[in-house]
């Protein structure tokens, strides 16, 4: 079994899409600095795109969670693999993902994060699949709301490959 990609968002349309993302946030946080929260591994390369065209002061921390459960679905228990570096009191939280699917994972790390005080929280995201939606999370902006089909590419990966992709794609599963 192999894949073939197909192109669903390309690379000028995402890049275009992140400046204006980058630009809302940048208006949003006037006067203040954004401490970002990558969600790795998927999350990093929307985070470097996005923290390069952001005007305000940035900066970085990145955290990495498994969640219990098979490969395609998620328990929405989930278990802290790297913990964040810095702590977390006071500071504008920007919380940056790669896509929103059930929720599930994203609504526990929110918790973990409200649970250590920062002044504020938002949450930004790639991308959303609204259908898939099981636990209500509040995303503050997302760059591009996609249908449910299984997307790789820009940090998405598919059993570990096509993070590096450089547009979003999705993938077919085909007979080679
Ligand atoms: P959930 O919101 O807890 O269901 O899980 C979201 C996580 O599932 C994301 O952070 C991705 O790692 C993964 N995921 C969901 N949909 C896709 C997809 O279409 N392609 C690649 N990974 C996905
Ligand atoms: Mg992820």
């Amino acid at each position: 079994m192999g894949e073939k990609i197909h192109v669903l968002i390309s690379e000028e349309e995402v890049d275009k899409r992140i400046q204006e993302i980058a630009a809302r946030i940048s208006r949003d946080y006037e006067g203040r600095s954004i401490h970002m929260i990558c969600v790795l591994k998927g999350g990093v390369f929307f985070m470097c795109e996005l923290a390069k065209r952001i005007t305000r002061p940035v900066s970085l921390d990145f955290m990495s969670v498994s969640s219990y459960g098979n490969d395609t679905k998620s328990s929405g228990v989930v278990r802290i693999v790297k913990d964040l570096d810095e702590p977390l009191e006071g500071k504008d939280v920007l919380v940056v993902e790669d896509i929103v699917d059930s929720g599930r994972t994203l609504s526990y790390l929110l918790q973990i994060v409200h649970d250590r005080h920062p002044a504020s929280v938002k949450l930004c995201t790639l991308l959303d699949k609204p259908d898939r939606r099981v636990v209500e999370v509040p995303v503050d902006y997302t760059c591009f709301e996609i249908p449910d089909k299984f997307v790789v590419g820009y940090g998405l990966d598919y059993a570990q490959k096509y993070r590096n992709l450089p547009y979003i794609g999705v993938a077919e599963l085909t007979e080679d």
